[in-house]
């Protein structure tokens, strides 16, 4: 199925945000970015990722709130959008110690304000980003999409939950096409500051000590940018009437051997300070990723032992 011209993507100029906004743009759609360039981390970075990654490529940009109504309607009002590609969000878990209401603020009222301009303008396409927190400390691995996700152990995964429960009511009420991807912890170039393969390549070229959580015992099921991003556009293509689908390798590795990844493509050993669990964090992702491939016909294709050396040489390249 074609995905209908005009496609707006919230938090365009965010890691995920920005990759699909390239692959778009390269298959000759009209995109239009709405992001806030908020300070959670550097705006320098998310400014770069416009200027650099989509280099010249043709798309409108607005500097806006998703939770802005007056201003998203204004933006509704001057484009037939005919997608929209809904990944604006307070992310990370560890934020919400510091401030709450970023998550209220951007990821309720943003999203319920994204539902309403779909609603008002009878959009027929939407893709809405969720995560694999919304599984908590899962009963058994790998996750399916049919196991309940009622016991958030954040802040964080308790609003992306509830983005996933307005859509639905949505969907419902208005007939409007929604598919939520529950993304399993996305990595790669162009990546978030926040997110310890960032902060442990940087930490390696400064030969500074990181924290290693959980006793250096999580695994986390590693998801290459370019693999979420061939998700994301099925998703958009097949613009199925409801889905909530897990986006995730479908193998999950040791955070020690992401570590150890680190320090070979940087030729450098860390100096480790291995802590308890923070927190909000799960100790395992690992999801099992036959309803996405039968929904999308989608298969993620790199390892994270391809990945981490890809990032690394990202972070070579923009920062030295
Ligand atoms: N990266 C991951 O591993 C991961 C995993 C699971 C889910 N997700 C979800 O995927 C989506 C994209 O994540 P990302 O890693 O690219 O994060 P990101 O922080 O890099 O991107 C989000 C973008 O949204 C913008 N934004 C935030 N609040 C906004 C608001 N109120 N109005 C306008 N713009 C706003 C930010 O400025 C940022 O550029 C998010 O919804 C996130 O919750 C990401």
């Amino acid at each position: 199925m074609e995905i209908r011209q005009k496609i707006l993507i919230t938090g365009g100029a965010g890691f995920i945000g920005s990759h699909v906004a390239k692959r778009l743009i390269q298959s000759g759609h009209e995109v239009i970015i709405v992001d806030n360039f908020n300070p959670y981390y550097d705006p320098d970075l998310k400014r770069a990722r416009l200027r650099i990654l989509l280099q010249d490529t043709p798309h409108t940009l607005y500097t806006t709130d998703i939770a802005d109504q007056w201003a998203m309607r204004k933006i509704f009002q001057t484009h037939a959008i005919g997608s929209i590609c809904h990944l604006a969000a307070q992310a990370g878990v560890r934020y919400a110690s510091k401030d709450p209401f970023a998550y209220e603020h951007s990821n309720l009222r943003g999203t319920l304000t994204v539902l309403e301009m779909a609603r008002e303008f009878q959009v027929g396409n939407i893709v809405i980003a969720s995560s694999s927190s919304v599984y908590g400390n899962a009963a058994q691995y790998p996750v399916k999409e049919t196991d309940i996700a009622d016991k958030p152990i954040s802040l964080y995964a308790a609003t992306k939950r509830a983005c996933e429960l307005m859509a639905y009511s949505y969907h419902h009420l208005y007939q409007l096409p929604m598919t939520c991807l529950r993304f399993f912890t996305v990595y790669g170039p162009w990546g978030r500051p926040d997110m310890a393969l960032f902060s442990f390549t940087n930490a390696a070229l400064e030969g500074k000590p990181i924290d290693v959580f959980g006793h250096g015992e999580m695994t986390r099921d590693f998801t290459y940018i370019d693999d979420i991003v061939d998700g994301i556009v099925k998703a958009l293509e097949k613009n199925l009437p409801w889905a909530v689908l897990n986006l995730g390798r479908g193998k999950p590795e040791p955070l020690m051997h992401m570590i150890n990844l680190v320090e070979s493509a940087t030729g450098k050993t860390l100096e480790k300070n291995f802590l308890p669990m923070q927190p909000g964090d799960v100790k395992h992702t690992w999801t099992d990723t036959h309803e996405a491939n039968a929904a999308l016909d989608w298969e993620p294709k790199t390892s994270l032992d391809e990945g981490v050396p890809q990032f690394v040489n990202w972070y070579l390249s923009y920062f030295t």
